[in-house]
């Protein structure tokens, strides 16, 4: 089981500018990682407020990561897990085209609330805490998981201690605004990340992967 955390940062830190909505910070180079998050991954979860502002998810658009894929009897795309409290997520509209993109669609929702997916959602995971939601992932055979954010997910996943690996993409800019990529009222321990590998994307932007090596 792993859980690799995708995202692309301003130099400052944010996922999105002071007005939120649809952030889209990354090039074309952030745009080749993700692409290999995704082609590596068996999963992806991404917060429903994520889903609400993009009205679709991360695919994988290359033709020769696709052919990967499927030559190794895998699903053309990642499955994609929206979190959320409730089921049926709120504010969530039929029209959007999350509905059309050829992926399997899963609700993770507390345990507790309706037990059946609702429509549009092929499998229902229900969970009490965020490592029964990643036990009941693996239950139904997603192992290899890419965190899509955004920031209230990705900050309750690091909470609970179940990132392995951080792959930020920092691009060149500055934005301002509230939209850390960790709020600021994230409760943390201090955590020591290992090195993994720098690489210049082209455009100015840089990634960054990290793996956890423990409390410290
Ligand atoms: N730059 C990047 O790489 C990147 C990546 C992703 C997102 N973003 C940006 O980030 C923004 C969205 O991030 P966000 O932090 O507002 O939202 P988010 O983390 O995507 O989603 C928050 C939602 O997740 C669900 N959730 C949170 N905690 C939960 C829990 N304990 N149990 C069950 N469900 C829970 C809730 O859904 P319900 O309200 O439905 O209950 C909550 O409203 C957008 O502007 C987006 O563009 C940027």
């Amino acid at each position: 089981m792993s859980l690799k955390l995708v995202l692309a940062v301003s130099l400052d830190g944010r996922l999105a500018p002071p007005g939120g909505g649809a952030a889209q910070l990354g090039g074309a180079g952030d745009r080749r990682v993700l692409e290999q998050a995704l082609t590596w991954a068996d999963a992806c979860l991404l917060g429903a407020g994520t889903l609400r502002a993009h009205r679709s998810t991360c695919q994988i658009r290359c033709p020769q990561r696709l052919e990967q894929r499927l030559a190794e009897r895998r699903p053309a795309q990642p499955a994609a897990v929206v979190v959320s409290r409730g089921n049926p997520p709120p504010g969530l509209d039929p029209s959007w085209l999350f509905w059309r993109q050829p992926l399997q669609r899963l609700l993770a929702a507390p345990a507790g609330a309706a037990a059946l997916p609702p429509a549009g959602f092929e499998q229902l995971v229900p969970f009490e805490h965020w490592q029964g939601l990643l036990s009941g992932l693996k239950a139904a055979g997603f192992e290899r998981l890419v965190l899509l954010g955004g920031a209230q997910l990705a900050s309750a996943l690091l909470q609970a201690d179940l990132v392995d690996e951080l792959q930020l993409t920092l691009c060149p800019l500055l934005l301002g605004g509230a939209f850390q990529w960790l709020p600021a009222a994230a409760r943390l321990q201090p955590q020591r990340w290992h090195l993994l590998e720098t690489q210049p994307l082209g455009e100015d932007e840089l990634l960054l992967r990290y793996q956890r090596s423990g409390n410290s």
